[in-house]
C-alpha cells in the first residue's frame, strides 16, 4: 500500500518558506511523506545555508526545484516582477513533476498545499484531479481582507483594479483591527504597477482559494477570534513553531549565525533589544544610521540582524567608529537563529517590522514589540500589536518621513518602563501556546486535517 504523498508548494518568498516548511515538519512527524518545492534560486540557497547543519531536515521531505522564471540577477524583492514570473513559468513544470511523480514507482501524489499566494498550485492540482489544501502563512484578518475585496469595490473603496478611492480608517468587524485605506496589502507594495500585479493576483487567488478543500492560517483562534467569525472557512493551525515539536528550524535563505545565543547566554534576563526586519526590509542609508545611533544612544544591550542586503551601500553603511563604540554591548550578525533568540530570558522587546511570522514568534515568547512595519501587511500587524493586543508600541516617523534616534530611544524606554506590555505578552503566549496543545482549536484543526488527508 502506497503512503500519503503531499507536494507543497510555497509562494519563493522567505517569509513564506518558513511556515509551509514547519508545517512539512510537522506533516512528517505524522508519517506522510512531503516534497517541498522551491524555485531553482532559492532552492541554491537554501541548500547552501543548510550544508552548515544538515540534521534539520527529516528524510521524508525531499527537496525539489523548479524553474521560477527569473534570472539569477534579477531582484526578487520586486513583488510584481515575482509574481508574473513565477505565474508564466511554475504552473507548467509543477505539472510536469507531479506527473512524473506519478509515472514513477513511489508513492503517488494524494494532496497538494499551496501557498494560497500561490493559487495557481491550487489550480495545477484541480486539474490532475489531486486533493487540495491552501495555506495562508499571515494572519486570518489579511486574508479576510483579501476575501473582501468584491465588497471593498462595491462600497466604493476600492476601484477594481484595486485604486483606493479615499483614504480612511476602515474596520472590517467589530474587534478586528483598524486599517488604513492607503495601507491596504496591495497599496503598499512597490510601485503603482506593481500594486495593481500584486491586486491581480489576489484576485486570482480569491477564486483559487475556492478550490481548495480546506484553507488554513498559521495563527490561533485566541489572538484573532473576530476574523474567524467573519470568515468562518479560514481555520487556524499555530502557531506553528519549531519548539513545539521540539525540532530546529529550517529552510532559510542565509546561513544563521548561532553565536549570538552565547553572547545572549553572557546578558543579565530582560536586558538585551533584540532588532530584525526579516528577509527583505530595505533601509537607505540615513534611515539606517539613525538607527544605529538610536541604539547606540539607548545605553543597552542590543542584538541586531543586519542582513548583507539590508542597505544599498556596498562598503560600510555603519556611522564613523560606530563598531568599535558599540562593541561592549552591541552584536550585529548577518541572519540569526530568530527563533531560539526570542525564546531566550534575556530578550527584553523585539524592534520588529512586524512581519507575521516575527510577529507569530515574538507572541509566542511573551516579547513585547517596537513596531516598525515596512509594507505588506506589516501595517495590518502593528495594528493588532498595538491597539488591539496591546504589547507594543508604534514608532513615529518625523516630517521628512525619517524615524529619528530620540523617538527609537524614548519608545524603548516608555516599552520597557511599563510593566504591563510585558504582563499582557506573557498572558498572549499562554493563549497562543494552549491552541497547539492536545485539547486547544489549533490542534484539534491540524488533527481533523491530517485525518482527512489520509484518507486522500
Ligand atoms: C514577509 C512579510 O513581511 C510578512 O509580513 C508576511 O506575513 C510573510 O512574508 P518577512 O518580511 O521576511 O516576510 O518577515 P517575517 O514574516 O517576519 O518572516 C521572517 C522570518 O525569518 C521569521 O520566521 C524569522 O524567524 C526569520 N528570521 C529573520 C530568522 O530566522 N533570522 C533572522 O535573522 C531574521
Amino acid at each position: 500500500m502506497s503512503n500519503p504523498h503531499i507536494i507543497a508548494v510555497p509562494f519563493p518568498a522567505q517569509g513564506h518558506v518558513i511556515p509551509l516548511m514547519e508545517l512539512s515538519q510537522c506533516l512528517v512527524n505524522h508519517g506522510f511523506r512531503v516534497t517541498f518545492v522551491n524555485t531553482d534560486y532559492n532552492h541554491k540557497q537554501v541548500v547552501n545555508a543548510l550544508a552548515a547543519d544538515e540534521s534539520q531536515l527529516s528524510d521524508r521531505i525531499c527537496l525539489v526545484s523548479l524553474p521560477g522564471g527569473l534570472e539569477p540577477w534579477e531582484a526578487r524583492h520586486e513583488v510584481g516582477k515575482l509574481c508574473e514570473a513565477t505565474e508564466r513559468v511554475m504552473p507548467g513544470k509543477l505539472e510536469e513533476l507531479i506527473e512524473k511523480i506519478n509515472q514513477g514507482e513511489g508513492d503517488k501524489v494524494t494532496c497538494v498545499i499551496a501557498d494560497e499566494c500561490s493559487g495557481w498550485a491550487l489550480e495545477v492540482a484541480e486539474k490532475l484531479n489531486i486533493r487540495r489544501v491552501a495555506f495562508y502563512p499571515a494572519s486570518a484578518a489579511i486574508l479576510t481582507l483579501q476575501f473582501s475585496i468584491p465588497k471593498l469595490i462595491h462600497q466604493g473603496i476600492i476601484n477594481d483594479d484595486g485604486t483606493v478611492l479615499r483614504s480612511q480608517m476602515i474596520q472590517l468587524a467589530p474587534g478586528m483591527p483598524t486599517m488604513k485605506t492607503t495601507e491596504f496589502l496591495w497599496a503598499c507594495m512597490g510601485d503603482l504597477t506593481a500594486q495593481k500585479i500584486v491586486f491581480q493576483v489576489m484576485v486570482r487567488n480569491n477564486k483559487a482559494a475556492k478550490l481548495a478543500e480546506w484553507i488554513v492560517c498559521n495563527s490561533a483562534y485566541e489572538l484573532e477570534p473576530a476574523a474567524f467569525t467573519v470568515a468562518p472557512e479560514i481555520l487556524p493551525i499555530g502557531p506553528l513553531l519549531a519548539s513545539s515539536r521540539l525540532g530546529n528550524s529550517a529552510c532559510y535563505f542565509w546561513p544563521q549565525d548561532s553565536t549570538c545565543l552565547q553572547w545572549l547566554d553572557q546578558q543579565p534576563p530582560c536586558s538585551v533589544i533584540y532588532v530584525a526586519f526579516g528577509s527583505t526590509t530595505f533601509f537607505d542609508q540615513t534611515q539606517f544610521q539613525e538607527l544605529a545611533l538610536a541604539l547606540e544612544l539607548s545605553q543597552r544591550s542590543f542584538l541586531w540582524v543586519v542582513r548583507p542586503d539590508i542597505t544599498d551601500k556596498t562598503s560600510d553603511p555603519y556611522p564613523e567608529g560606530y563598531q568599535d563604540r558599540v562593541a561592549s554591548c552591541g552584536l550585529m550578525v548577518g541572519w540569526a537563529p530568530q527563533q531560539k533568540v526570542l525564546a531566550h530570558p534575556s530578550i527584553a522587546c523585539f524592534l520588529s517590522h512586524c512581519g507575521w511570522n516575527s510577529t507569530i514568534e515574538g507572541l509566542s515568547n511573551g516579547v513585547p514589540f517596537l513596531c516598525w512595519p515596512y509594507c505588506s501587511d506589516q501595517f495590518l500587524n502593528e495594528s493588532y500589536i498595538c491597539d488591539v493586543w496591546k504589547v507594543g508600541l508604534k514608532l513615529k516617523k518625523n516630517e521628512n518621513g525619517i524615524i529619528p534616534q530620540g523617538e527609537i530611544k524614548s519608545k524603548v524606554e516608555q516599552l520597557l518602563g511599563d510593566e504591563n506590555f510585558k504582563a499582557r505578552a506573557s498572558k498572549l503566549k499562554e493563549m497562543g501556546m494552549t491552541s497547539v496543545k492536545e485539547g486547544g482549536q489549533s490542534h484539534r484543526n491540524f488533527k481533523n486535517i491530517i485525518e482527512w488527508m489520509k484518507t486522500c
